[in-house]
């Protein structure tokens, strides 16, 4: 993809595998939150070599694991609910896995509590980013995520973070007020992720999502003041150890020395 502005063509992709097998799907299409496979693909492409070891600790259906496979990158998927037998089973603030050892991390978390993933208490997806604490228990455990994913990562590789806001609308609100709370949890990890490390770009990917296009959504986001997620946002950094974060790189990667 030459440019920041990324429109997926299809959810899934097509291969085939070299017992000549044809594969249609990456992850579920069933599942609620799926990311678009295609996303995934096009960030290895640049930001990983073939034999490079991947890891998602958010795996949910899979996806990350299915697009390894497809491109020779050996890949170890984690989530709190495994759905798959080669998931593993791990909460992303405290991953099984020795400092330093991992080439690229994706991860898509859950983006406050805009889907019911599992009944599991310490699912983030319960952590409201607008409750009434703020959202600082959702930022506080976005905050272990992050930091755990930069210390099993390698000096100089690259993590890609998939995130949309939010907003909610205020209970009991009256039709047309727009009251509610918008939530930018975008700028708030990309900040959080600043800390440690070096941004390299930020990618806005167009969302596909079927409720978008259906009429009655569009109308009542019209009628009461509020905007239907269009975009995610898909944050490219780097872990650059060896440079002071933020002193004199203005937001610039020291060198794209892994594409
Ligand atoms: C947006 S979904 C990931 C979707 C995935 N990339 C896919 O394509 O299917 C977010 C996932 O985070 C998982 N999750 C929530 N809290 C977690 C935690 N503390 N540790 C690990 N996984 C967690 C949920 O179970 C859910 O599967």
């Amino acid at each position: 993809m030459p440019t920041t502005l990324w429109e997926y063509p299809s959810q899934h992709y097509d291969w085939t595998d070299a017992d000549g097998r044809r594969h249609t799907m990456q992850g579920d299409k069933d599942y609620a939150g799926a990311t678009p496979s295609w996303v995934i693909w096009q960030l290895l492409m640049r930001y990983s070599r073939e034999n490079d070891r991947v890891i998602d600790p958010m795996c949910g259906s899979g996806t990350t694991i299915d697009v390894c496979k497809s491109i020779g990158r050996p890949v170890k998927g984690y989530d709190l609910v495994p759905r798959r037998e080669d998931i593993l089973q791990a909460d992303a603030r405290k991953l099984p896995l020795e400092d330093g050892s991992v080439d690229f991390v994706f991860l898509d978390p859950p983006y406050s509590t805009h889907i019911e993933y599992s009944d599991d208490a310490r699912c983030i997806g319960k952590l409201d980013a607008a409750g009434d604490d703020g959202g600082k228990a959702y930022y506080a455990a976005m905050t272990k995520v992050i930091s755990e994913c930069h210390r099993v990562m390698k000096n100089r590789r690259y993590l890609g973070l998939y995130v949309s806001d939010s907003w909610k609308k205020k209970k009991g609100a009256p039709t047309g007020s727009g009251a509610g709370t918008f939530m930018p949890i975008g700028f708030e990890l990309f900040a959080m992720m600043r800390k440690l490390f070096v941004p390299v770009d930020i990618i806005c990917v167009v969302r596909q999502n079927q409720k978008l296009e259906k009429g009655n959504w569009r109308k009542t986001a019209v009628e009461e003041n509020f905007y239907l997620r269009g975009f995610n946002y898909l944050f490219i950094m780097k872990k650059v150890d060896d440079v002071v974060q933020g002193a004199g790189t203005h937001g610039q990667a020291p060198g794209r020395d892994r594409k």
